[in-house]
Order: structure tokens, then sequence, then C-alpha cells
């Protein structure tokens, strides 16, 4: 039996995945590690934690199979972290990650200075705090004697390919999160690298996300027990493998992840986008591009509520306490990280409205499921406005485990929505870009062909869908109406 190894670098976790060469999960092992939050708004991570975690869950992933069986790994990481290395390739600083917004000045800088419209034709893209040359900027500014140590630059994930290979590539659908990279030509942009004091000696190779960029090291293929001929592929953005897991790929096809982040992913064989939007257009993993609408808080609100207002871990309590569906007065605004797409606002927080006396429990933890499925509806709005109209889209994520939410996402969308019989997103995503890395396909489609069915649609009621169309008119009117004071109030 062949076996491919697909990993997802988490935000909360990393999951390891082995799947045989018919698409059959033969084992997972997942390996938990923690965000620190050092001040309000900012969210970093040790590099050195997801290499730890890698390491502790190999043995456990290869319990009982050949790894001389391992034909190669893909890796799909949280996007846009900078992590930055040495001379020496010793990592420099913690790794600020992609909900991290400390860099309002440099992104209002880089929109409003440089232009949007400039931003776009280098890169294809307008500048979010997330986004890795924002990031950039605030190192030369606040961190000059680290910036100055800078030989590379990697995304996560290309750091653990760096650590499996000895190589330092990245891939394009992750490259083009950084707003470093002209996505619509798949080269680095001098332009931008120039704007953030940088060179293209600092930048990783470019690959696709299913080329390989080298064979695993000897050494660590012998600790691992895995065989020496393994090849790693480049991988992919989170968000790019987990489409590939949903066998999104080619013209207009959909998925929305309800992970930590949430994300409507919509695919495409051409490069489209448009400055005027806050929305990204960036390269897919299977050679093509995609647009994404992005919230940074989905399926950490739930987390968020439960754990720490809540005090319970008994999410399904929490769930089967929700009453009538399309009729709660209380709204929820997920900006708990400030918010990417569409309103591009890291002053904007966290906010329930429409409390009173006789306000239940069971009905603001409602709000929160729904206020995440608001967001999310106004990202399908603006890809609406592309000419793209949704009518089923897939789901995947943490979140979609969760049936009431489900229900909720598809009625507030009014679209149907499919639940692949593989829940495993981007690391099942990683492990088919192995297989066309190692050969065992030609391309990514003619592995998604075979292996995607879909398990279960969760059809929007006409009722109901009306009821939250209306909510929605509501919920939308919240926002503007508190811009202003989120920028008064920080
Ligand atoms: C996408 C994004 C998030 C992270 C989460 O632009 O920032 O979805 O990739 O891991």
């Amino acid at each position: 039996m062949e076996l491919y190894l697909g990993i997802d670098l988490g935000t909360s976790s990393v999951k390891l995945m082995l799947c045989d060469g018919e698409g059959q999960i033969k084992n997972t092992v997942t390996k938990e590690y923690a965000v620190s939050y050092p001040r309000p708004g900012w969210s970093e991570q040790n590099a050195e934690d997801w290499w730890c975690a890698v390491c502790e869950a190999m043995p456990e992933l290869l319990d009982g199979f050949d790894g001389q069986a391992v034909k190669g790994i893909g890796v799909a990481g949280q996007m846009h972290g900078l992590v930055v290395l040495d001379k020496d390739d010793c990592v420099i600083r913690p790794t600020i990650l992609w909900n991290d917004g400390r860099t309002d000045k440099e992104t209002a800088y880089l929109n409003e200075v440089i232009g949007k419209g400039t931003l776009f034709e280098y890169t294809g893209n307008i500048a979010f705090a997330g986004f890795t040359a924002p990031k950039l900027l605030w190192m030369r500014k606040n961190e000059p004697e680290n910036f100055a140590r800078i030989c590379k630059i990697m995304l996560p994930k290309d750091y653990i390919n760096y650590l499996l290979t000895g190589a330092h590539g990245t891939d394009y659908s992750d490259a083009a999160g950084m707003l470093l990279l002209d996505v619509r030509n798949k080269r680095w942009s001098h332009e931008m690298l120039d704007i953030c004091g940088i060179t293209e000696e600092q930048m990783p190779r470019l690959y696709e996300s299913f080329e390989t960029v080298g064979a695993i090291r000897a050494e660590l293929a012998d600790q691992f027990g895995i065989s020496r001929n393994a090849v790693v592929v480049a991988g992919a953005g989170d968000n790019a493998a987990a489409a590939i897991g949903t066998a999104t790929v080619g013209e207009g096809k959909c998925n929305i992840s309800l992970g930590t982040s949430g994300t409507v992913f919509v695919s495409s064989n051409r490069f489209s986008g448009d400055a005027a939007q806050a929305i990204h257009s960036f390269c897919h993993a299977d050679g093509g591009y995609h647009l994404m609408g992005c919230i940074l808080s989905a399926a950490s609100c739930n987390k968020w509520f439960c754990d720490e207002i809540l005090n319970t871990k008994d999410y399904r309590s929490e769930e089967q306490a929700v009453g009538e569906l399309g009729k709660n007065e209380v709204f929820f605004l997920p900006y708990l990280m400030g918010e990417r797409s569409p309103i591009n606002d890291v002053n904007a927080t966290g906010m329930f409205i429409g409390l009173r006396p006789n306000t239940s429990r069971a009905e603001m933890y409602q709000a929160v499921l729904e206020g995440v499925a608001f967001a999310i509806k106004d990202n399908l709005e603006i890809i609406k406005q592309f000419g793209i109209d949704i009518k089923s889209s897939c789901l995947c994520g943490g979140g979609a485990k969760s049936k009431l939410w489900r229900q909720i996402l598809a009625n507030v969308l009014d679209i149907e929505l499919n639940l692949p019989t593989t829940e495993q997103g981007p690391g099942y995503g990683s492990a088919i870009l192995t297989m066309v890395g190692a050969g065992r396909f030609e391309s990514v489609r003619q592995a998604t062909d075979k292996f995607f069915a879909i398990k279960e649609t969760v059809k929007p009621d006409r009722e109901l869908a009306r009821l939250y169309a209306d909510r929605y008119e509501k919920y939308r009117k919240i926002y503007p109406a508190v811009k202003e004071l989120y920028q008064e109030i920080k």
C-alpha cells in the first residue's frame, strides 16, 4: 500500500493525516499549541512550537504503518504569518499571525499613500492588516535590528517544508497572501519588494503547490522511519488546500470554511479582482486562481463564547437549548480580532445588541452563530458583484460539524451546502497535492474527480430564508452605525 502524508498547520493545532493512494484516510493525529496575544489585537506563535508538535505527532501517526511506503509529504498552512530567518536559518522573532492587527498604520499607508489602485496593479490585491507586507513595514520601523538580520522571509508552512527538506520554497497560493506577489503573472513584484525594503534574494523560490521542493532530509527520514525517497511538495495556503480537499477546482465552484477564520472561496481558471472591493484575488493550488472573502473570527467566536463566557466545553447542550430559528432579537458582530473582508477594519470589535431583561443564554448563543453566518453573507454579497451567483457550496472546517450552524448558514446564505464524505479539508487537500507531486495523478483535477463525494446536502427552507433575509437587512446596518465609535473607543 502506498501512503501519502498531509499536514494541516492550523492556528490552534497541527493535524497530520496518512492517506492511501485511493484517498482513504488511514490515520490522523492532532497536537495543539498556544497562540499568544501580547497586546490587544496582536497575535503571535513560536515557529519552533509547530515543529515540536509535528515531531511529536509523527511516531503516533506512523504507529502500525510501514513508513517505507510513504511516497510524499505535503503541508497546508495558516496563511500570511511572517516567519523571518537569519543567516544561519534561525528564527529571528515569534511569527506575527494572519489575524494580528498591529499594522493599521502600515496598512493605511499602503492603501492610502501608495494607493489601492497601484497595489492592485502590482499584486492584484489591496492591503489588509494581516497580510505579510504590512508586517514587514511594521518590523522595519519598530524592530530595525531584527529587520536588518533577515536573510529569508517565509510563510508558516514553508518553515516546516524548510525543516523537512533544507530548501527555501513557497507556493503561489500562499505567496499570493503576502502582498508581495504579482498574482496575475505569478512572480514576485519588484515594486512591492522595494516598498518593503527587501530583495528577491530574501524571498523563497516559487512553486506550484503540487510541485516537489525536494526530498525529505535523510537523517529526518531515518528519525521518522519514513522512506528516504519521500518527496515534499510545496503545499498550499490552508484555504486553497481545503478547496482541493472539497474538489473546489476549475471554474465557479465554491467552498465555505468555518475554521478559526471563516472563508468563502470561489475557484476560477482566470485571474479576476477589483481594487474597490475588500476581497482577495489569489492563486489556487490547482494551478488556477480564486477569489476569497475572509472573516477573522468564525469557529473562534463559538469557542470564545462557550469556553470563556459560558465556561463550558459542552457545545452540544448549548446548541440543544436554541429555540426557533429566524426570530432572535439579539444580534452579534463577530469582530473579535477586528475584521478583514469586506470591512477591512482592525478597530472593529465584537458586540452584542438587542439585549433585554428576558434575553436568554440560548438567544445569545444563537446570535453568535448567526452573526458569523451574516458576516459570511457579507462576503457572498461582494462576490455577487463580480457576476458570480453562488447557488450551492461545499462546507468544511470545525464549525461544519454543528448541525445547527449548518442549518443557520444554509438559510442565512439561502444556498445549498454540501458536506463532503471526507471532512478533513486542508490536510486532505495537501495529501492530494502530494499524490500529484509523487506522480500518482497527472493533475489535481484528476485526483479530485476520483475522490470527491457528497455525504449530505443541507437545503434552505423558504420561510426561514425569508426571515433571515429580513434579519440580515437589520444586521448590516449595525456596523456602519458604530464604525466611527470603534475609532474613538480603541
Ligand atoms: C486567509 C486567512 C485565514 C488563515 C487561517 O486569508 O487569513 O483563513 O489562513 O489559517
